[in-house]
Parts: C-alpha cells; sequence; structure tokens
C-alpha cells in the first residue's frame, strides 16, 4: 500500500477523510472500523476482485451486484439495496461501502443516508469522474422518470478512498471524459492546474494523475466547504454543465458521456477566442469531443428544463481568465446565443 495523501474534509459537525493512494484496498481497516455488518454495493461492470480484499476485512461482509448504468440509478434499485439491508438485520452502527463509479456513489450514498434515517458510508470510487468529482461533497441522489439525480440527500462519507490502481481496467474513452471535472476544476479555481493540463505530456497521464487528481479534489472540497447545500458558490461546479446537460440529455445519455458533453459545454459558454482555443486543445489532447450536431431550439428546450434553471433567469457559470468563475444571472431567452 502507499500513501500519497490524507485529508480531512471539515463541514461544521460533519468531518470525513479523504485517503489518496494506491493498493490501498487490502489495507481499508486501518483506516475505518470494518468490525461490523458491511454492505459493499457495486455494479456489474465493476471488476468483481475489487471486492474481494474489502470482504476479507469485514467481520461480517456482504456484496450486492447492481446492474450497471444510468438506467439503473432508480428508487427500484434504491429500494432493492434497502431491502438487502433488512434482510440482513442492519443497524444505524452498520456500514455501506459504495464500490463503482458516480452511479454506484450516489445510489449507495443514498441508500445510506435513508436506512434508519442514516448509516456510515464509506466511497471507493473507481472512475476519473467519480474520483475527481461524484465521490467529493456529499451529494447523494437517484434519478426519476427521465429527471436526473432529483430524489436524494446530503450524506457525506466518513472516508473517501481514491486508489489510483483501480482506474487501470477503465475504458480508455470513460477515463479520458472523466478527467474533464479536473480541467473544469482548474478552469474555475485553479488557474495552476489547468495550466498542468496544458503543458501535460498525454503520454505521463498515470504518473500524473495523483498529483492532478489531488488538485481538482481541492478545489471541490474548498467550495464545498464553503457552501455544502449549494446556495451559491457551488454553483461554479457547474461551469459547462447547463449547456453540456442540454446536450447530453439531446444524445439520451447515451452517445455522448458525461464529462463529454461537459467539455462542449465550456466552449460554448466561453467567449473569448484565445481561451476557448486553450480549452479545446486540452480537450483534443484527450481525444475529446469539441463539437456536437444537434437541434438548437431542442437543446434549448432540454437546458430550460434543467432543474438549475428558475423561472426566466437561469444562473450561468462563466470564466474569463482560468482560475476564476463568476457566477451571472442570464435571461433564459439568451441561453440561444451560446448554442
Ligand atoms: N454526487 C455528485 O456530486 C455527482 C457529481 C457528478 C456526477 N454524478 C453522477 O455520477 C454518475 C456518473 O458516474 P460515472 O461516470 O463514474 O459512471 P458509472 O458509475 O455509470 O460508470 C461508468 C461505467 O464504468 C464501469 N466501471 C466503473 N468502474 C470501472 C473500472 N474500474 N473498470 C472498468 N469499468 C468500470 C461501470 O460499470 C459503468 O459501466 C452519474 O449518475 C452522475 O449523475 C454525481
Ligand atoms: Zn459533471
Amino acid at each position: 500500500m502507499t500513501v500519497i495523501e490524507r485529508l480531512k474534509i471539515d463541514l461544521g459537525n460533519d468531518t470525513g477523510e479523504i485517503i489518496l493512494g494506491r493498493d490501498i484496498l487490502k489495507d481499508l481497516s486501518s483506516f475505518c472500523n470494518l468490525n461490523r455488518k458491511v454492505l459493499v454495493v457495486t455494479d456489474s461492470g465493476v471488476p468483481a476482485e475489487y471486492a474481494e480484499p474489502v470482504l476479507a476485512q469485514c467481520a461480517e461482509g456482504h456484496i450486492i451486484v447492481l446492474p450497471s448504468g444510468e438506467q439503473h440509478k432508480t428508487l427500484a434499485t434504491w429500494q432493492t439495496v434497502l431491502e438487502k439491508m433488512l434482510e440482513l438485520g442492519f443497524s444505524r452502527k452498520d456500514l455501506v461501502i459504495a464500490l463503482g463509479g458516480g452511479m454506484i456513489g450516489d445510489l449507495a450514498g443514498f441508500a445510506a443516508a435513508s436506512f434508519m434515517r442514516g448509516v456510515d458510508f464509506i466511497n471507493i470510487p473507481t472512475t476519473t469522474l467519480s474520483q475527481i468529482d461524484s465521490s467529493i461533497g456529499g451529494k447523494t441522489a437517484v434519478d426519476l422518470n427521465g429527471v436526473k439525480n432529483i430524489v436524494g440527500a446530503f450524506w457525506q462519507p466518513k472516508l473517501t478512498c481514491i486508489d489510483f490502481e483501480l482506474l487501470a481496467s477503465l475504458p480508455r474513452r470513460e477515463f479520458n471524459s472523466g478527467l474533464v471535472e479536473a480541467i473544469k476544476a482548474g478552469l474555475i479555481a485553479d488557474a495552476a492546474l489547468f495550466e498542468r493540463f496544458e503543458t501535460l505530456n498525454v503520454a505521463d497521464i498515470e504518473i500524473k494523475l495523483p498529483e492532478l487528481i489531488s488538485a481538482a479534489i481541492k478545489v471541490k472540497q474548498k467550495v464545498v466547504e464553503a457552501d455544502e447545500k449549494e446556495a451559491g458558490l457551488r454553483q461554479i461546479l457547474n461551469f459547462g454543465h447547463s449547456l453540456g446537460h442540454g446536450i447530453e440529455s439531446y444524445y439520451q445519455l447515451n452517445e455522448l458521456l458525461h464529462g463529454e458533453a461537459v467539455g462542449i459545454g465550456m466552449l460554448l459558454i466561453t467567449e473569448d477566442e484565445k481561451l476557448r482555443k486553450r480549452i479545446e486543445n486540452v480537450l483534443l489532447k484527450f481525444d475529446l469531443p469539441v463539437t456536437a450536431v444537434y437541434d438548437k431550439d431542442a437543446v434549448f428546450e432540454l437546458v430550460c428544463h434543467d432543474k438549475k434553471a428558475a423561472a426566466n433567469t437561469i444562473n450561468l457559470i462563466k470564466v474569463e481568465v482560468p482560475g476564476k468563475a463568476e457566477i451571472v444571472k442570464t435571461p433564459i431567452e439568451e441561453i440561444r446565443r451560446y448554442l
């Protein structure tokens, strides 16, 4: 095991720890109490052997393997997890561990948040997107009737275990798509991080990954510590997302991956031509798409339906200089100008 970094996340009453390293899973019990009932929640796309060292350290370890894919991030799947906890005689002292990408983290986190009004939760993210973004900040949710993340809770994991070795099995396209959230983190709050992406030689990505992910996590951590419930500042994390979500939905959440759509969304919202070119060069470096074909009216409608669009205005996140984001209240009709 190699521990690269340990971070504390401080949210007043709630504190959690983030551990970054390699081969951590076989020593997980040195960071948390596994001497209780533990339910490991994972999906069919996550290599089965990842759960083995975790289960081996639990006093009473159980596993539930859910079908993979966003279409299963539903109340029905959430209920399956809760039923399993009930059947196992789970008490408030027991533990849920998510082992998977953002879909599993969101769903297992919501099961942990809701069973008996809350049991301990540990998140072990296995995709770049979940290591960089979704496992940090305590948002848990499922989708309902095609509306993403509409039912959920804020529930902070006691421990988030970022093990870079788990990414070895991730398909390259998924890997690159998740990196967009780190590029975004640089653009909104850490110019040096964005510049590191600009100068990076792609062949070095595996070696550089720990420092890139660590910097991106710190951006998110700082923002979430300042505004856990998204009353203000936390909105800057949505840079590229309002338009990106519209395009992602237009492709019915299947042809474009989330990060790919967000990358295009960042380009669309960036008006400064020089900066747009810089972002484009970074995206191209990781074989990420920089354009998409879509019907502008249809995407406009989808952006309007997004939960972030309140009444006739929308809070757009703009970046003019890397490292500095602004929240701009914009009349909804103006969205058309960017599409
Ligand atoms: N809570 C938050 O703050 C937050 C933020 C951003 C995104 N999200 C959510 O995250 C989800 C997307 O997460 P994602 O991109 O990780 O997708 P995902 O969890 O669906 O994983 C993508 C695919 O990769 C597979 N996979 C996972 N780990 C693997 C590994 N190590 N090797 C090989 N295959 C692996 C999965 O089985 C799945 O098929 C969405 O539901 C989104 O709403 C949440
Ligand atoms: Zn995102």
